[in-house]
């Protein structure tokens, strides 16, 4: 039997990488999902390439009108929210000592602010629809431990994980659920992005950074998106309806808590 039937889900962030293996998943699932992202275009190749159960829907996670004309539109096309996936974020790699204001306000702004204000309007509207609810937030394990390079994306999701602990526990009342995973390194355009970063800053080769971290994977390489599904699923059905305000690291196991 498919575990998300004639479920609702919108999953920011995910015209491509983790975000699109979600919403692949979910419609395999039963879901309809709407592929939420500030790249439209994007999101619409996407939502076509995936077929009819997904439909494309512009939202920038920074912006509360946005936000709110997403849910809006979402409601509209498919009757109602079920599941939320707090996915969008944005990484960005300096020593303390080089960091801007600039590259700190847009990383709070996107990765904690949107994982917030976005939480609470899809609550609100799971709330006022009284079926319960799956709100699943994106974290890392950056916000398990600092790094030396990567400070402020570390801190945003650490904020992630307490954000998830507390809405938690606010909101299982209403029978949402908010959980969070916190993924390692999981290959894709994301990490290229972070590969040319790490090149810059110690001085590499392009792609060594990657070889390294996959090599250091207890599991034996870097993960794939594909890898993170099977727990995102798990977190958007009725299986995980006992549980609330967790962080599950799905990392080949390269942290323990
Ligand atoms: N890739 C990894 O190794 C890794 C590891 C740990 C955690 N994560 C987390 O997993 C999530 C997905 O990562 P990914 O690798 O797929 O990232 P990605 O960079 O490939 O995708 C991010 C998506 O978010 C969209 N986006 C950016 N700003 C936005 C905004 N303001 N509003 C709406 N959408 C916006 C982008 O257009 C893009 O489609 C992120 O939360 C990331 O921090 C990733």
């Amino acid at each position: 039997m498919k575990r998300l039937e004639g479920k609702s889900a919108l999953i920011t962030g995910s015209a491509r990488g983790i975000g699109r293996a979600f919403a692949e998943a979910y419609v395999r699932e039963g879901a309809r999902v709407a592929i939420a992202d500030i790249n439209l275009a994007r999101a619409r190749e996407t939502a076509a390439e995936i077929g009819p159960s997904a439909y494309a829907v512009e939202m920038d996670v920074t912006q509360q009108g946005s936000i709110d004309a997403a849910i809006a539109s979402v409601v509209t096309e498919a009757g109602g929210l079920d599941i939320l996936v707090n996915n969008a974020a944005l990484f960005d790699l300096a020593p303390i000592v080089e960091i801007t204001r600039e590259s700190y306000e847009r990383l709070f702004s996107i990765n904690v602010s949107g994982t917030l204000f976005t939480m609470q309007a899809a609550a609100r509207q799971m709330i006022a629809q009284g079926r319960g609810g799956k709100i699943i937030n994106m974290a890392s394990q950056a916000g398990r431990r600092g790094e030396a390079l990567v400070a402020v994306y570390c801190a945003t999701k650490a904020a992630v994980i307490s954000l998830t602990q507390s809405a938690g526990l606010d909101l299982i009342k209403h029978r949402i659920n908010v959980n969070a995973i916190a993924p390692g390194v999981v290959d894709g355009e994301h990490w290229d992005g972070v590969d040319a970063l790490f090149a810059r800053y110690e001085n590499r080769p392009r792609g060594e950074k990657k070889r390294l971290v996959g090599a250091e994977v207890p599991y034996g390489r870097m993960g794939t998106a594909e890898d993170l599904t099977g727990m995102a699923i798990f977190l958007a059905s009725a299986e995980s309806d006992y549980v609330v305000s967790q962080t599950y690291n799905v990392d080949g196991g390269n942290w323990m808590s």
